[in-house]
């Protein structure tokens, strides 16, 4: 597939056009119980951040990487949902007057709709670098595409995966799948991969097919994981691998053919477009094969008058019955070429800038401990989960949401095993017997500003202080 898109203006500083949320710590509206003198809101608001706050609206217009919030609301919660980016709600206003029919119409409104529906796979297969010949289908999120994937494996597919997988990557595999141990570094994931595969195949023949399923990058720690090594190790054993690509696309380009990666699964609400959007691409023969992911309309060729006579169509259309999430597709096409058109280089360096800010100042808390699969310097994208020892992390999300409108993500993170594990290694590495038993997790991207950063850490000190 050809890249269509035309350019938009290219953005090296995400995040500072945006309302900025801290300066809203002073205005009107801030919650009765968040504290008037509180420490950081103290040292946070200025004259400036007030001004930036009026001009907010306005100001956030001039960029379609900039994303929509809340004044007020700091939102360091981007692994989980990000914020939806300008570009996509542009493009949703953009359509609906043209709202109609996807498919099923002959009037210019579904018509457009129609095209738009198509423009949109052909946009979203480009940005994921999709081969001439796969499939790019939508879906609902990741935990769809893994399952639509699931569905379609032909029969006596045997699957490997690791235990520190989201659990949309662990459930849906068919019995008899392989979870190797989590591992400690990248070079350990891809020689037990590496002997896995060479055990499996050994005694089976080479028709027996394999899928190895892999996250990009861990939603608990964001550390980065060894892709086009593990893509190398799959073929090698003829085998096929998919990529979670859920938290890896939001942070870095995600190139289908370039990983050599057979399949790959994200979802929209991460990647700054609405919910109830995601895509499966990839490889056409296995989803050709496969039985509709949905029977209904949209996916037949013909339906005769006896119980089973049907004729189901291949193609995206095969596994999309039902009519499609138009408005999803088109905001999330909007998110790709706007990411396309920017300079992802700049934004990498941005975010790692900022990162490196709050691991290094979550560092210096004395009660805070970092969890961590890899070498702490083990490269991730803008995620850290952490626990403060001595202290319930539901209890502290709900502080840091209440007093200072910070909101991140606590518990087990849908990776159980893997939270688990990294909490009880972290209590080892601290020599701490009084962690948690679940933890936080602050998540940044687009929208991120270091007083974001600072603002949680200035909490965190406040909170530990008072430990
Ligand atoms: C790595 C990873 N995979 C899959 C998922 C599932 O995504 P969704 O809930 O959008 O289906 C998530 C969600 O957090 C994730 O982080």
């Amino acid at each position: 597939m050809s890249t269509t898109v035309a350019p938009p203006a290219r953005r090296t500083a995400p995040a500072d056009l945006a309302p900025d949320p801290v300066a809203a710590v002073t205005a009107p509206g801030r919650p009765a119980d968040a504290p008037a003198d509180s420490t950081a809101a103290a040292a946070l608001a200025t004259d400036s951040t007030v001004a930036a706050l009026a001009a907010g609206s306005t100001a956030a217009a001039a960029g379609p990487l900039d994303v929509l919030g809340v004044p007020g609301q700091i939102n360091l919660d981007y692994a989980a949902t990000a914020p939806c980016a300008r570009a996509a709600a542009d493009a949703v206003a953009e359509l609906l007057p043209w709202y109609g029919s996807v498919h099923r119409g002959a009037g210019a409104l579904s018509r457009r709709s129609t095209l738009a529906y198509e423009r949109s796979r052909e946009r979203v297969g480009d940005f994921l670098g999709v081969r001439a010949d796969d499939h790019v289908i939508f879906t609902r999120n990741t935990t769809d595409a893994l399952n639509l994937l699931a569905r379609a494996l032909p029969a006596g597919t045997r699957v490997v995966t690791f235990g520190g997988e989201h659990h949309a990557n662990l459930l849906p595999w068919p019995a008899g799948a392989v979870r190797l141990p989590v591992p400690g570094s990248p070079a350990t994931a891809v020689r037990s991969l590496d002997a896995a595969l060479r055990e499996l195949r050994r005694g089976a023949t080479e028709a027996v097919p394999i899928l190895v399923a892999v996250t990009g990058a861990s939603n608990v720690t964001g550390e980065v994981w060894p892709v086009a090594e593990l893509a190398l190790v799959a073929h090698r054993y003829g085998a096929r691998i998919a990529l979670d690509a859920a938290q890896l696309a939001p942070h870095a380009p995600v190139d289908l053919a370039a990983l050599d990666v057979d399949y790959v699964a994200v979802s929209g609400h991460k990647l700054y477009a609405p919910f109830g959007i995601g895509v499966l691409a990839g490889r056409s023969d296995w989803l050709d094969a496969a039985p509709p992911y949905l029977a209904g309309g949209g996916a037949t060729l013909a339906v005769g008058a006896a119980t089973h006579d049907v004729r189901w169509t291949t193609g995206p259309a095969r596994h999309e019955a039902g009519t499609p999430n138009l408005l999803g597709a088109v905001a999330l096409a909007a998110v790709c070429q706007a990411l396309e058109a920017a300079d992802r280089t700049a934004l990498h360096l941005h975010e790692q800038a900022l990162l490196a800010h709050l691991r290094a100042g979550l560092a210096a808390l004395p009660e805070v401990c970092e969890l961590r699969t890899f070498a702490a310097e083990a490269p991730r994208v803008g995620i850290v989960s952490f626990v403060v020892a001595g202290r319930d992390s539901a209890e502290v999300a709900a502080e840091l949401a209440q007093r200072w409108q910070i909101g991140l993500r606590d518990g087990l993170f849908c990776a159980h095993p893997l939270a688990r594990r990294l909490l009880a290694e972290a209590a080892s590495r601290n020599g701490r017997a009084d962690l948690p038993a679940t933890a936080l997790r602050a998540s940044i991207g687009l929208g991120t500003t270091r007083r974001h950063v600072d603002h949680l850490l200035a909490a965190l000190a406040t909170l530990t202080d008072a430990n």
